[in-house]
């Protein structure tokens, strides 16, 4: 049984993570979809715990797929949960150049752990959680691009102005 971790912001799931979720899901066993802390990224939105609870809310078609917390390292996460490797999305060259430093850095970490790359669909290239968030604070309609199951809650949030 293999196990892959995607992890992740998540702040909030957008229609591009889930389209890798459940592209991960087809391919492996299991999946751990991790919300990560990220350091460089301030001002979140949503709590790690609300972003999971999104998460699980519109994987629930998604037997293989479980959602995770953690606050510490991807490597020391993976060893935990026996995972083989980690699944990222990449919209464009763009994203590549950081992903593969991560890649490197994760692998020196934890030496079991590969990271396998799927490209996302082109609709979703110029998708991500701050483009979300900007056209939510601005008035517009996020219909397109985050899960139907978690766009009212979003929609409240943001604009309510709670960060
Ligand atoms: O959605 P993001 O913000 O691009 O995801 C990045 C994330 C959360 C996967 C990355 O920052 C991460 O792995 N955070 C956990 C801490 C860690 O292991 N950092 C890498 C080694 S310094």
């Amino acid at each position: 049984m293999k196990t892959v971790i995607c992890p992740g912001s998540f702040d909030p799931i957008t229609n591009g993570h889930l389209n890798i979720i459940e592209r991960s899901s087809a391919l492996f066993d299991n999946v751990i979809v991790a919300v990560l802390y990220n350091p460089a990224k301030q001002n979140f939105c949503f709590s790690p715990e609300e972003r999971a609870e999104l998460i699980r809310r519109c994987t629930k078609h998604l037997p293989n797929v479980k959602v995770e917390v953690d606050s510490g390292l991807l490597a020391e996460f993976a060893r935990r949960h026996d995972a083989v490797a980690v699944v990222k999305g990449l919209r464009a060259m763009s994203d590549f150049e950081y992903e593969f430093q991560q890649a490197q850095l994760n692998k020196k970490l934890n030496n079991n752990l590969e990271t396998i790359f799927i490209t996302t669909k082109s609709e979703n290239t110029y998708l991500s959680s701050s483009v979300v968030k900007q056209i939510c604070e601005l008035g517009g309609d996020i219909s397109d691009f985050v899960p139907e199951e978690v766009r009212d809650d979003i929609v409240k949030r943001i604009k309510r102005g709670v960060n």
